[in-house]
């Protein structure tokens, strides 16, 4: 009965560290790497990292997010992990019992990623970017919440940061990472169930390492940007008014009409 017992905790155990690992994979792998090596300097490692003994320290970080310099290994890493509240408590947990089983020593690091320079490959991420070519699972074009390089006035939406740098910030590999694992919140929202393939993820890639040579929406481009905005708001506002007051005047006009007609 009693090594019943142990069987069966044992199974209940594994069961809880698989889930974890599916959790893992599913949310986290992109950045952190299939096997918690991290990319250094953006994303750190898990594996080799002592803080991840400390369940309660990986639960919060999931559940609320993490950003500040670091410091593992020896690398510093200053970047934004966002909150990611979907994941309940209970799986935060499996996931924290998950990573801490990857290990006492880091590791290896990764084989850096080659910088895409196939400037057809390139085209063809703008075009994702931009909407001109549409995603396989139908997920948002990214100028609706993004600008990256250089599109003329309006540029992209402004939810989402400027992207024109990304590729300096973060690597061929980083920005695969975040493109894997969609973690900020918004973003995550407009791709759930609408997951991009690896090949976009490559021409979104290629793109952003085109762009980041490039100038961006300089001062001055913000500025032609919010002088448009502006002139938009204005015309709006006028036709607001108008409205408005042309309303009144009839409202007026009816008022008087009808206590005539009544007085009469
Ligand atoms: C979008 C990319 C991204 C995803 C997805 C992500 N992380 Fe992170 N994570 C980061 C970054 C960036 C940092 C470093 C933040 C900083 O510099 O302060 C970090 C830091 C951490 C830390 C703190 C490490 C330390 O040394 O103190 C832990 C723990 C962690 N992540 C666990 C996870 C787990 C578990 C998941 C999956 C549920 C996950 N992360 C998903 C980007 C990500
Ligand atoms: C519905 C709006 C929305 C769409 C569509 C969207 N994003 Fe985002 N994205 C955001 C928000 C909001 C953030 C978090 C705030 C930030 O860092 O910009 C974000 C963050 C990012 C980040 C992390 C920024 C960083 O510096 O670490 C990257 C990379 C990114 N988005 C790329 C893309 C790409 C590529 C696409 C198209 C496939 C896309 N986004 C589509 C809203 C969106």
């Amino acid at each position: 009965m009693k090594q019943l017992l142990v069987v069966v905790a044992a199974l209940l155990g594994l069961a809880i560290a698989a889930d974890g690992a599916v959790l893992y994979s599913q949310n986290c792998a992109g950045c952190h790497g299939a096997n918690g090596q991290g990319i250094p300097g953006v994303f750190p490692p898990l594996s080799g990292n002592p803080r991840i003994q400390d369940e309660a320290y990986v639960v919060k970080a999931i559940r609320q997010g993490i950003s500040g310099p670091l410091e593992v290994g020896g690398q510093t890493y200053n970047g934004v992990m966002p909150a990611m509240p979907q994941i309940s408590e209970s799986d935060a947990r499996a996931i924290a019992a998950y990573t801490r089983g990857l290990g006492g020593t880091p590791a290896a690091a990764p084989e850096p990623t080659p910088i895409p320079t196939d400037p057809a490959l390139a085209a063809r991420g703008k075009a994702l970017f931009l909407g001109q070519a549409r995603f396989q699972n139908g997920g948002a074009p990214c100028m609706a919440c993004h600008t990256a390089g250089n599109f003329g006035p309006m540029g992209g939406g402004s939810l989402g940061r400027d992207l024109t740098d990304l590729h300096t910030r973060l690597g061929a590999a980083g920005i695969q990472g975040v493109l894997t694992s969609i973690a900020f919140p918004v973003m995550r929202e407009s791709y759930k169930g609408h997951p991009l393939t690896p090949e976009e993820i490559a021409a979104l890639t290629a793109f952003f390492a085109q762009t980041a040579g490039k100038p961006g929406n300089t001062a001055s481009m913000d500025a032609a940007r919010m002088l448009f905005a502006g002139l938009v708001g204005l015309l709006v506002l006028f036709g607001a008014m108008y409205l408005y007051w042309n309303n009144r005047r009839l409202g007026l006009a009816e008022r008087i009409r009808t206590s005539s007609r009544r007085s009469a």
